[in-house]
């Protein structure tokens, strides 16, 4: 076959040059005709053929003669083109877009351009199916990054609980940046769950993130996504990030303080810019995400030791939630202790209608005086393992784990068996001076942690005094 260059066109005989062209319409993979200022046909090719189903034959003749509805013939005079009209021969349907051909301002022809509908009809079956599985996707992605906890589920009456969450149903449905302090186990990620689903972005996506779980190499990429061939071994087609997921949503960036300071400034331009950069990519793309941060450390002892931004400090510190330790509110064990009871209960599938299941009141009293170190999560695995190891319908001190009991003094103490008094009140006050004594010495002897101890007990720093006197139980 001849080869045609650029250079042999030019320089080729107008015969030639005519060839050049029609090969290249009939390559075009839609439909083309050619009108000439007359009107007739001068060229068509072997797609328009087969999509309006005409013969060879029309070309050399007027359009009107074999198509006597074709509006191309009109262009010739108005010079309007005419985009996605709809034509139908037969059962043949298509789209054609007709324009002018214009040499030094005149017209010397005209253009038809079609596309079979079978085309247009097939391409938007395609379109539909992937829009189909690509809400199905979404709604998977939904349910799987979804808040469960709301605030009605936030167990306890103690006032310090009480004054985060007051703040927290304040500003869950703003877009604040907010800071949860507080031990490990005591409920940032509930609180922050609450948050998201009081706020209107509860059908969104809650995408929970720890920090310092994720290697820093990888968190980068883990948040922000990656590109295709940003680092070998990058999927094709590149990565989604979890803040891209979290669009529209909340993302709960757990352990924030473990996130490595090069990160930190990254994070500050997102939460300043509202975009993000995929690894690898020089595209931005616009996000739209809530910022809940959490963290167990002390982040402003960080800052000045230099591990944690400042300028990110006071960006996500705008409002700060403080959970207090399950320590300083014993006062609300035992809510949560017949709350988890009831859960346990329901887990194991153990027959809730006919029993009621308790903890002895000696039980209860000893998780009064644990110090909680696990805080809330360690209460509850803890109910979890008493429920399993239970026999009968209550709760007694033999069915903890031994991690809890081993550091008591005298676990017989705490027996449910009791002795043999002469009076009710030689039994009471004798279980009030083991219960203190042991209590003391569980915390120690200073005031601060006489005071703890006063506050274990549930009683007053002077009220403990007035005991230790009466009992003679300095140690
Ligand atoms: N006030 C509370 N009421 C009910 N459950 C709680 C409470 N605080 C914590 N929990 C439970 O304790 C466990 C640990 O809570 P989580 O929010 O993961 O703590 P953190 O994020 O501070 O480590 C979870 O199972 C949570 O449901
Ligand atoms: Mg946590």
């Amino acid at each position: 076959m001849e080869k045609y260059s650029s250079l042999d066109i030019n320089h080729s005989s107008p015969e030639k040059q005519t060839d050049w062209w029609k090969a290249i319409v009939h390559s075009i993979n839609d439909g083309v005709l050619v009108i000439d200022l007359e009107g007739i046909v001068q060229l068509v090719n072997p797609e328009y053929l087969r999509i309006t189903g005409a013969t060879p034959s029309i070309i050399g003749k007027p359009l009107k003669e074999s198509r006597p509805g074709a509006q191309l013939t009109e262009i010739l005079v108005d010079r309007k083109t005419r985009v996605g009209v709809y034509r139908k021969t037969g059962n043949r349907e298509y789209i054609v877009d007709m324009a002018p051909i214009i040499l030094d301002d005149k017209v010397i022809g005209a253009v038809s351009v079609c596309k079979s509908l079978d085309e247009v009809h097939k391409l938007t079956q395609e379109l539909k199916l992937k829009g189909e599985k690509l809400e199905q996707l979404q709604k998977k992605m939904s349910s799987l990054y979804q808040a469960n906890y709301t605030f009605k589920q936030i167990i306890g009456k103690n006032m310090g609980l009480k004054d985060a969450v007051n703040v927290a149903e304040k500003v869950a449905d703003t877009d604040l940046p907010i800071l949860i302090t507080g031990e490990s186990g005591t409920g940032k990620e509930l609180f922050a769950q609450a948050m998201h689903n009081d706020s209107k972005r509860k059908n969104n996506p809650f995408v929970p993130v720890n920090c310092a779980a994720i290697p820093a190499a990888l968190l980068e990429s883990e948040l922000f996504g990656y590109g295709e061939g940003a680092f070998t071994n990058a999927k094709k087609g590149g990565k989604i990030g979890l803040f891209e997921i979290a669009n529209n949503g909340t993302i709960f960036l757990d352990e924030i303080g473990d996130m490595s300071f090069e990160l930190q400034a990254k994070l500050l331009r997102v939460l300043q810019e509202k975009k993000i950069r995929r690894v690898g990519e020089t595209r931005e793309r616009d996000i739209n995400v809530r910022i809940i941060a959490a963290t167990h450390r002390d982040l402003q002892q960080l800052v000045k030791k230099n591990h944690f931004r400042e300028d990110l400090f006071y960006r996500l510190n705008v409002i700060s939630l403080h959970i207090p330790p399950l320590r300083d509110r014993k006062d609300d064990i035992p809510e949560l202790v017949d709350a988890f009871l009831q859960s346990s209960i329901i887990n194991l599938s153990l027959d809730l209608e006919s029993i009621n299941y308790t903890i002895s009141r000696h039980t209860l009293r000893f998780l009064q005086t644990y110090e909680w170190p696990g805080n809330v999560r360690e209460l509850r695995n803890m109910i979890d393992y008493a429920t399993c190891m239970m026999e009968g319908t209550e709760i007694k001190i033999e069915h903890l784990p031994e991690t809890i009991t081993k550091n008591r003094i005298d676990i017989s103490e705490f027996n449910e068996t009791t002795s043999s008094y002469n009076s009710l009140q030689e039994a009471v006050q004798d279980a009030e001076k083991r219960f203190i004594l042991e209590t003391l010495k569980k915390f120690g002897n200073d005031l601060e942690e006489k005071k703890r101890a006063a506050n274990a007990l549930g009683i007053s720093l002077a009220t403990l005094y007035n005991k230790i006197n009466r009992y003679n139980l300095d140690f």
